[in-house]
């Protein structure tokens, strides 16, 4: 007999097992999937109903924003503001702290979310997704930034949602990670996927190589000697990917091993990354490491790192553990004071 486990099944079973995990939890987890479906079927239609381009505007960070980040975002916002789940959000596209209507009951969570990652292959038709973080709030209270701004360790739960060849979804509350694949037929999310863990050791590797001659010392290191394969010291050939679509990236690295780097460079001294801290390095960070990988600035844990600014930038090196561990024992060397050496 065919039995499939939805979504919903699963974090409710979950629940039991876990008693801390509430039924809003539950809920909420709900009205997430519901907008994930809705930016599932926009970017699914594409130029049919006309949601491809750009839009003519700039988002907080100065990048220009495409159609579709406007109407994901709109999107995630209008499916979580009326639910009594959440008491703020965040959002990659919104400056401020975005607050629940006052003619709306508040929960005791909240939401950061970047809702269309990768955006950049939205006109070219490659795989985008939406990330999301789910902290804890204090109860009865309108959030103020300190309430956000805390270390990732603190989620209570991160997911994103691929907009591929199929719809999924990858979750974690911290007891593992699985995968939902969407059944566009029953409007379902469906356990794909469950338990999934990253290899410790592999031979491929993801990076903006355009940007190498602005590295540090330890990252040019890490990658001329991948690039030097069987001959050199690591002894073994290295394959390169690089989709420009960090969902993309992390999927394939759950799926199979690898390691993404979006390290520091010299470019902009007033960005120390490319990756937003609070919507995507930490949500992909828990999910990482809970299926077993590691994720590191280069000198300390992603989970770490106390935030000072919602929409804050840092250095990402995540995937699979022993690579991972690698390339943070180079920035230990090149930070070795001289005489140590
Ligand atoms: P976003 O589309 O939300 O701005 O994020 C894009 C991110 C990430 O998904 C990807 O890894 C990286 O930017 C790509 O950057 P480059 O274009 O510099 O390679
Ligand atoms: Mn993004
Ligand atoms: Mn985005």
């Amino acid at each position: 007999m065919v039995n499939n486990v939805t979504l919903t099944q699963f974090i409710i079973e979950q629940q039991r097992e876990y008693p801390g995990v509430s039924g809003a939890f539950t809920l909420l987890l709900n009205d997430i999937a519901t907008a994930c479906k809705q930016i599932s079927h926009r970017v699914n239609r594409g130029n049919l109903i006309g949601v491809l381009g750009s839009a003519d505007s700039e988002n907080v960070q100065g990048e220009v924003q495409k159609k579709l980040d406007i109407i994901t975002n709109e999107i995630m916002i209008n499916s979580l503001n009326w639910t009594g789940h959440l008491a703020g959000m965040v959002s990659e596209e919104v400056d401020d702290i975005i607050t629940i209507p006052a003619h709306y009951p508040k929960g005791k969570y909240l939401a950061l979310f970047d809702p269309l990652d990768g955006s950049s292959n939205i006109d070219v038709n490659l795989t985008v997704g939406t990330i999301f973080s789910i902290l804890r709030c204090r109860e009865g209270v309108d959030p103020a930034l300190e309430d956000f701004l805390r270390v990732g360790s603190e989620q209570v739960c991160a997911g994103f949602v691929l907009y591929g060849p199929s719809t999924m979804m990858i979750l974690t509350t911290g007891h593992g990670v699985n995968g939902f694949t969407l059944d566009q037929d029953i409007g379902e999310f469906i356990l794909t996927h469950p338990a999934i863990k990253i290899p410790e050791d592999t031979n491929e590797f993801a990076i903006n190589m355009s940007n190498q001659r602005f590295w540090e010392a330890p990252v040019k290191r890490y990658i001329e000697e991948c690039l030097q394969g069987q001959e050199g010291p690591r002894g073994k050939d290295f394959n390169m990917r690089w989709i420009a679509s960090m969902v993309s990236e992390v999927y394939r690295i759950l799926t199979r091993g690898g390691v993404f780097m979006y390290p520091y460079d010299l470019r902009d001294p007033s960005k120390p990354g490319r990756l937003r801290l609070m919507y995507e390095a930490n949500p992909m960070a828990f999910i990482i490491e809970q299926a077993g990988g590691a994720c590191s600035n280069g000198r300390e844990r992603i989970l770490d790192i106390k935030p000072q600014s919602l929409h804050q930038r840092v250095p990402v090196i995540l995937g699979s553990k022993n690579e991972v561990e690698r390339l943070v024992s180079y920035y230990q060397d090149a930070d070795k004071p001289a005489s140590s050496s």
